[in-house]
């Protein structure tokens, strides 16, 4: 059937057959929302401003049920959803009927903390306001600082504001729903109760992409629950250099892997979204090339030549794009010296018609204001709207508080005849489009239903689960791992009894929580690595602080050396303070000298043998601790339930699954250094790209080609057995590598992954892994922008980097 958008709503309109394809039962469509009762803040002697100091708990003390385990509805997955060219009769319809300023409305997006006062309470006259002069088309949360109690909500909370804001809209003006977008990036992890997944560096390492599918719907399904429709995720920015603050949100450094995660990540959120009310619109970003920093800074500019850009910053994007991710968030600053939010190349020509994109794009935060407020590229705020219409795509303008509103520049901008009306149907057009796949004009108020599956057990376990296989051993020396029960093991840093600190950003806040906040913020929803010991091992773990999290001592140094003197085996965790963005920005991967020479000391002064548990944004440089230690595990940023996997795992209850999904530097001069740099060149990480190994020893043999010859529509398939000479079942991923020995005038790459795989070992058994490769992957953009393929011998590496690796040859033919 088709739904009029221009009669929706008007009155208690019910789409009758929603349920058709649906075997899940929405609440009944009407003009009403569902009544969510939120409860709070505690009042302290009758003050109406808050103070910094006030508990999250006190403002919000309700808590879902979290029912053990639920069902989602299933829909077909298997084929394309996602945006078209088309726009639907209704919406155009829809559309037409719109003043100038409604449709340019449309293209607003606003700060969720404009609509809140400085009580933390909804200022529902702020909405009136917004909704009646700027056509408000869109919400966002912004999640800072101390403001974060008036973010970081139980999901009842976010749906009483998400509906107060739908039932304003969808009574006023032309009563059209706003589309609420949030950083729901690793878990609805803005969302109190909400599961919140490991890193995004974690998903990578384990090789996985089931992971990244089960991460996404599971925040799916919690978004929506809060009444929001829209993530800003998943990133599909390469770990490129390491100094940049923003390492841990990516899938790591390699284009293919950051693909299949990307890929995965996208259906995940999506599934059948334009049926399916658990799911979300997803939005890739930050389309282009933002993970390239010149300095190492964030949002600093970019300089990246056209081919390496097309070799290796595309295809993440373009596996998004594939899975149908409705929209597309461009990045901050510039690429080769002209801003991104000003690009006819980038968003226009390399977007819409390469790359063909479909969907919404959506500024990242308040860029198209920066052009004057930052950048000196534009004069006014005027100019720079009318700059980004006219040379770019985009279509929606993600707004800061208290700077320029956007419509009032624009809808003057239409007047004055410099921008066409068409322009602003465009993209008013791809957004109310947006809104009715969401199934917004159905019915814009959330799901009641859904928030008693929120910090379900099942979402804990899944959020473990993850965490388990992305665990990377690097190095175990004479069997130092895993510890036995008996054994004294002496754990020292800040991070070993901190939720926070084994989290990272994008959690609670942007910038993670703040020590103000401490773990306390969690109340409750996730654990420490103290906790996952004593769990495993079934007494308190021998714990002392020894460092904080920036390094600097806060215990007497001597007598953490002489408890580590006593103790059997000593572990010393690494991690550094919850920061991203701007405030992440650092100079130099060096540790910490206070804490360096602490290790050090112990290395030199005992003989207890060291493990070195990394869990960090980053990869800072180990120097010689490297080479003291006995074991080195990465745990990267496993998030607030990664306290068990990764005691279970430093205790043997599960065998290390992970790989590295990013190369990891001795020093700062590498920070840039990636696994295909090119063959004849500098590679000499402390840890290579695809390293890690398990408990057991897993050989592989028999690697057989089904053919000698490699040609264009001729794939050659690639198999391999894996044997488990170990006591443990082994999770074990195999991955492919291609290096091309001779390419003419383009200097091979020293290795390329292809493919990868995944599959469970028993003790004693073997399986076999089987990988494609076709001529067409071996292609390459030339100089001069074409994808050429030259001919030349082939190794085909399984597990390039590991003591198991096994060599097979080919030759490349053009035709
Ligand atoms: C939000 O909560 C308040 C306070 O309990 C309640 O009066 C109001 O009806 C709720 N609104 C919605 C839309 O659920
Ligand atoms: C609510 O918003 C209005 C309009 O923006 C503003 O004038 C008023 O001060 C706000 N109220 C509170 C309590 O912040
Ligand atoms: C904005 O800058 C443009 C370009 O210089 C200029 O024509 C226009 O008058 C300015 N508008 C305002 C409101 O200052
Ligand atoms: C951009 O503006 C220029 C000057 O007004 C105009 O010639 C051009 O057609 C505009 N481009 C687009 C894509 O609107
Ligand atoms: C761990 O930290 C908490 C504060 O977050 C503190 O109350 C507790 O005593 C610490 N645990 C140990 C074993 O010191
Ligand atoms: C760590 O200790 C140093 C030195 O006392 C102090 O300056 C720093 O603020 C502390 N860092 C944190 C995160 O507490
Ligand atoms: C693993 O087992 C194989 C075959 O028994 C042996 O050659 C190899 O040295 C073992 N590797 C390790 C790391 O123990
Ligand atoms: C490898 O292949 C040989 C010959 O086909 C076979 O005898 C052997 O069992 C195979 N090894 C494994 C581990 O499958
Ligand atoms: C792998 O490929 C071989 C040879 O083509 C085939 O015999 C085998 O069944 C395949 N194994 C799996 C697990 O697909």
């Amino acid at each position: 059937m088709k739904i009029n958008l221009l009669n929706h709503l008007i009155s208690s309109l019910i789409i009758a057959d929603v349920g058709v394809d649906s075997v899940y039962s929405l609440s009944v469509s009407n003009a009403q929302p569902p009544s969510i009762p939120a409860t709070g803040p505690r009042t302290v002697g009758g003050r109406v401003c808050l103070p910094d100091k006030f508990l999250l708990q006190d403002f919000d003390p309700m808590r879902p049920i979290s029912v053990p385990t639920y069902d989602l509805p299933k829909f077909d997955e298997s084929k394309y959803v996602g945006p078209t060219d088309e726009i639907d009769q209704d919406v155009k319809d829809l559309l037409e009927s719109l003043t100038l300023e409604q449709k340019v409305g449309q293209m607003a997006q606003y700060p969720h903390s404009t609509f809140i006062g400085c009580d933390g309470l909804i200022n529902t006259t702020a909405i009136e306001l917004y909704v009646d002069t700027y056509g408000m088309g869109s919400v966002l949360t912004v999640a800072g600082g101390v403001f974060s109690r008036w973010a970081y909500w139980s999901p009842q909370r976010y749906a009483n504001f998400t509906n107060t804001i739908q039932q304003i809209a969808i009574s006023r003006g032309p009563k059209i729903p706003i589309i609420y977008g949030i950083d729901s990036v690793r878990g609805a992890a803005l969302i109190k109760s909400a599961v919140i997944m490991p890193s995004g560096y974690n998903v990578a390492a384990t090789f996985d992409p089931t992971h990244a599918y089960t991460a996404g719907k599971i925040t799916a399904k919690d978004t929506r629950a809060a009444g929001a429709h829209w993530t800003f995720g998943p990133l599909a920015d390469l770990n490129s250099e390491k100094l940049w603050s923003r390492n841990f949100e990516n899938f790591g450094e390699d284009p293919y892997l950051n693909g299949e995660m990307v890929y995965h990540s996208v259906k995940g959120y999506q599934g059948d979204y334009k049926k399916d009310r658990t799911r979300i619109a997803a939005c890739v970003k930050h389309f282009i090339g933002y993970g390239y920093p010149h300095n190492g800074h964030d949002q600093e500019p970019r300089y990246i030549p056209m081919n390496r850009l097309m070799e290796y910053f595309a295809p993440p994007f373009q596996k998004a794009f594939d899975a149908g991710s409705a929209t597309v968030m461009e990045t901050y600053g510039s690429l080769n010296g002209e801003d991104m939010i000003a690009s006819k190349l980038f968003l226009r020509e390399l977007l819409r018609k390469t790359m063909e994109f479909k969907g919404m794009m959506v500024t990242d935060f308040d860029e198209i204001n920066s052009q004057y407020l930052k950048h000196h590229t534009a004069f006014n705020a005027t100019d720079a709207s009318f700059i980004s219409l006219n040379y770019t795509s985009v279509d929606m303008s993600m707004i800061r508080n208290g700077g320029s509103l956007f419509v009032p520049e624009v809808v003057q901008l239409v007047k004055a005849g410099k921008i066409p009306v068409g322009r602003i149907e465009e993209s008013a057009g791809r957004i109310l489009q947006l809104k009715k796949d969401l199934g917004l004009f159905e019915n814009p108020f959330s799901d009641p239903a859904l928030i008693d599956t929120v910090g379900s057990a099942q979402d804990v376990e899944a959020a473990r689960n993850t965490v388990r296989e992305s665990i990377v051993l690097l190095k175990n020396e004479n069997d130092v791992l895993p510890f036995k029960p008996e054994e004294n093991v002496l754990f020292v840093g800040a991070n070993i009894n901190s939720t926070r600190y084994i989290s990272g950003g994008w959690q609670v806040t942007a910038q993670g929580p703040s020590d103000a906040q401490g773990d306390l913020v969690y109340d409750g929803y996730g654990d420490t690595i103290l906790l996952g010991l004593q769990k495993v091992t079934g007494k308190p773990a021998n714990w002392i602080q020894g460092y904080n999290i920036t390094g600097y001592a806060v215990d007497d140094l001597n007598e953490v050396v002489r408890l580590a003197r006593l103790a059997d085996k000593v572990v010393f965790g690494f991690g550094e303070r919850t920061l991203t963005e701007i405030p992440g920005d650092i100079n130099t991967l060096d540790l910490n000298k206070e804490q360096y020479n602490l290790i050090e000391r112990v290395a030199v002064e005992t003989s207890t043998p060291i493990t070195l548990l990394l869990l960090q944004n980053r990869p800072f440089s180990l120097g010689k601790l490297s080479k003291y230690a006995s074991a080195i595990v990465n745990g990267m940023l496993p998030g607030p339930y990664g306290g068990l996997p990764v005691a279970e795992v430093l205790y043997g209850k599960y065998s290390p699954a992970g790989r590295m999904p990013y190369t990891y530097p001795k020093r700062d001069y590498q920070s840039f250094v990636t696994y295909y740099t090119t063959i004849w060149n500098e590679y000499d990480p402390e840890f290579a790209f695809g390293v890690g190994m398990g408990y057991n020893n897993i050989t592989y043999s028999n690697i057989t080609l089904s053919s000698a010859e490699l040609r264009p529509g001729k794939p050659v398939s690639v198999s391999i057995t894996a044997t488990n000479n170990g006591k443990l079942p082994q999770s074990e991923p195999a991955i492919m590598y291609t290096t091309q020995k001779i390419r003419r005038r383009y200097s091979p790459e020293r290795l390329r992954v292809r493919s990868f795989d995944k599959k469970v070992i028993a003790p004693g058994a073997s399986v076999e892994f089987n990988f494609t490769l076709t001529a067409e992957e071996m292609m390459f953009w030339s100089v001069e922008l074409e994808k050429e393929l030259e001919e030349g011998p082939v190794d085909i590496t399984i597990n390039a980097g590991n003591a198991n690796a096994k060599v097979a040859s080919l030759y490349l033919y053009e035709d």
